[in-house]
């Protein structure tokens, strides 16, 4: 009995030491992580993988774009990320003669790649904490506003001090709600070409009905190649440029892995929830995530008709379909989690010890004892308008094409007075509309809008809808309404758009006053910028104020705790094990998917579940070579417990010797609440195996050249 005991005791230590919750600073590994990961496997040190005086890890991975990572593996600044992270850049380059997208691009030499304006990629040089600095000059009794200015003058002065280090970019950001900062320096790149993508039908294979689902048979990612000067510095795009030589670069291990082995993600996570009230998360569950939910499916259900019915209207509008339907589905998964974990119930407990914690003695009641209360009153008043502020995003802002665009050029109108503002708002008004017009359908877009108007007219409290709309709003709906206005209107057409802009001013306002679809835009928005947004603003400063005391007392109130700082899209490390998991009673998910699965789950009469015919017949005739796992099946993707969040796609996977196992791209549906609530059972990163990428690399696509680069451990 008493061994039966001991071994069930070893068990759940064993289980818990699985599974690590938190993404954490790489210059604070040595105090807080390292010797529990070198305990969990990790053979290497904290400085392999941050360091500034030697080549480390960090040299070798980059914030690929505004939200993603990749990492650099050769010496010749090869760059893997994830194929929906270089989405975009295949997309823009797709067109019905070169469908890129469907057929997948191969860069036969460097002269084929192909240039990338607008991308860029940042290798972080060093980062350090500047709390102190911040705060300089803070005291006790200064008011928010003089507070808020301190903050940004030291901020910049902190900035200037870095700035004998040209080409750099110096970001100063908070954690911990602003109880403390750090500065980060980063190198940008801005010639970063395509060099490789897998077609759809392998690199989005299971697409949006597989996403956020585990198992998986995605063969997620793309190629890229990081060029520089001849000085191997950034430089803009030149053919001259060559490609860059990293200090570091990572090492592929084509030898496989087992369930139970250590694994890191190192990555640039975006943002995480971990500290916010009961009252937060119930309005999340109750209304922001349900409504969100609702019009997203209804722009979903009008791109995917219009998707099937046209290949062109298909490839335009991939990209922006990818992109709404990820978010709509994730809020869903998260949603369920967040019930099932009885996430507001258990804030609350939390919230009841905090309380007690507080009336242990009285100088804590003096500094936190309101904020229960603050939150409590904020959230109370927020909820009231929480559904008019998402309804106007989802449905005005970012509802139709149109209207965004019309966003953006009522912008550069009220700017008109303002010479820098102007030329700014115009600069980037004259970036984007080449982009809009190639992937703009008319047809589709006066769907969407009065779809999305209907949806805002009938969920919007009556009380927060112009009283002008009130009697016409039906009209707004009407099809024969909503043809006339586009068919009149200045933004259905890029020439006429372009001729407007020429000389943008006075008389051109009065112009778009006359155009229907500015004139509906503006009464809405302008309403809700006087009456919606102000408050919802006001409450929003007020909560994070409220956020940053209660931040600052959980940190004094577990001192003597490890915490995790929510993720701001800063490299951060996590680290887990390689691990399936039960997503319900009876039922076990293995670590790893194979071709064989891909192949089983091949349905002709279902697009996402297509499978190329030279992979089947690659399958058939069991030609995997190299990449093979230990039982003869070609291995596709695995699980483990990372902590990772949105933002950490394309992040190295690496095992305990440093090496490239996988490329991070997902999580599993039953762990999608992670961002609020990490559940060590169900939260599990989704990541491509190397093996596969590299099979796909020689074996599918004939760029065998490609992995002579490489440095390749068998
Ligand atoms: N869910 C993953 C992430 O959040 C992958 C998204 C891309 N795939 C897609 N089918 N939309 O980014
Ligand atoms: N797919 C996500 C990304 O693009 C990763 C995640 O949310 O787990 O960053």
């Amino acid at each position: 009995m008493k061994k039966i005991f001991f071994i069930l005791i070893c068990l759940l230590l064993f289980k818990t030491i699985f599974a690590v919750e938190g993404m954490w600073i790489p210059t604070l590994l040595k105090k807080f992580n390292i010797e529990e990961m070198q305990k969990m496997g990790f053979k290497l040190t904290a400085e392999d993988i941050y360091d500034v005086n030697h080549a480390s890890m960090k040299d070798a991975i980059v914030l690929f774009g505004s939200g993603c990572t990749g990492e650099v593996i050769s010496d010749d600044g090869l760059l893997i990320t994830n194929h929906h992270c270089g989405f975009g850049q295949i997309q823009k380059h797709s067109t019905l003669a070169h469908d890129y997208l469907t057929d997948g691009f191969w860069a036969k030499n460097r002269f084929e790649e192909l240039v990338n304006p607008g991308l860029s990629v940042q290798f972080l040089v060093k980062m350090e904490e500047v709390t102190q600095e911040v705060m300089k000059g803070a005291k006790e009794d200064l008011k928010d506003v003089d507070l808020k200015k301190l903050i940004a003058s030291n901020i910049e002065a902190i900035k200037r001090s870095y700035a004998g280090i040209t080409n750099y970019l110096v970001d100063v950001k908070p954690l911990f709600y602003g109880n403390q900062y750090f500065a980060y320096v980063y190198e940008v790149f801005k010639d970063v070409r395509l060099v490789g993508a897998p077609p759809a039908s392998i690199g989005k294979f299971g697409g949006d009905t597989d996403n956020w689902v585990w198992p998986r048979h995605t063969g997620d990612f793309s190629l890229f190649r990081v060029y520089a000067g001849k000085d191997n510095k950034p430089a803009s795009y030149s053919p001259d440029n060559q490609p860059y030589h990293p200090k570091k670069f990572f090492p592929i291990n084509l030898k496989g892995i087992r369930k139970g082995d250590f694994t890191m993600v190192f990555g640039f996570p975006g943002s995480t929830q971990e500290y916010i009230p009961s009252q937060a998360v119930r309005l999340l569950i109750e209304k922001s995530n349900p409504i969100k939910v609702v019009a997203r499916t209804i722009k979903l259900g009008i791109m995917e008709n219009q998707m099937a019915a046209d290949p062109k209207v298909r490839i335009q509008y991939a990209s922006k379909y990818a992109g709404v339907s990820n978010v709509w589905k994730k809020w869903q998964g998260e949603t369920r989690g967040l019930v099932r974990l009885h996430a507001v119930e258990k804030k609350e407990k939390e919230e009841l010890e905090f309380s007690k914690w507080v009336s242990q003695n009285s100088s804590r009641e003096k500094k936190y004892g309101a904020i229960l209360e603050d939150f409590k009153k904020n959230y109370a008043e927020l909820s009231d308008i929480q559904i008019a502020y998402d309804l106007y995003n989802e449905t005005i802002l970012r509802g139709s094409d149109v209207f965004g665009l019309i966003a953006r050029v009522d912008q550069l109108a009220q700017s008109v007075n303002d010479t820098a503002k102007f030329s700014r708002q115009m600069r980037i008004i004259a970036e984007i509309l080449p982009g809009y017009f190639k992937d703009y359908d008319g047809q589709t877009d006066q769907l969407i809008l009065p779809a999305l108007l209907k949806l805002y007219f009938e969920r919007l409290d009556p009380k927060h809808l112009p009283e002008k709309l009130n009697s016409c709003k039906t009209d707004f709906i009407n099809s024969t309404w909503v043809h006339d206005a586009y068919k009149r209107s200045l933004f259905s057409d890029s020439l006429k758009i372009k001729t407007l802009l020429l000389d943008f001013g006075a008389k051109q306002i009065k112009k778009l006053q006359k155009d229907d679809l500015y004139s509906l835009y503006v009464t809405i928005s302008e309403y809700y910028r006087k009456n919606i947004e102000p408050t919802y603003l006001r409450l929003n400063q007020n909560i994070m104020k409220v956020q940053k005391a209660y931040m600052s007392a959980i940190l004094e109130m577990k001192q003597d705790q490890r915490l995790m700082a929510d993720a701001n899209l800063t490299l951060r490390v996590t680290y887990g094990k390689i691990e399936g998991y039960e997503p319900m009673d009876g039922v076990y998910y293995e670590y790893y998917t194979t071709l064989k699965g891909m192949i089983d789950k091949q349905d002709p009469n279902i697009t996402d579940y297509l499978v190329p015919e030279k992979l089947k017949q690659l399958y058939n005739a069991k030609d995997y070579g190299i990449y093979k796992n230990s039982t003869g099946e070609l291995p596709i993707a695995f699980c483990a417990s990372n902590h990772t969040t949105g933002g950490n796609s394309g992040s190295p996977v690496i095992n305990a010797n440093g090496e490239l196992i996988g490329v991070n791209f997902d999580r599993c549906w039953e762990g999608t609440m992670s961002d609020l609530l990490f559940d060590p059972e169900r939260c599990r990163n989704i990541a491509l195996d190397i093996r596969y990428a590299l099979f796909i690399i020689d074996k599918y696509a004939g760029a065998g050249y490609l992995l002579k680069e490489m440095n390749l451990i068998k």
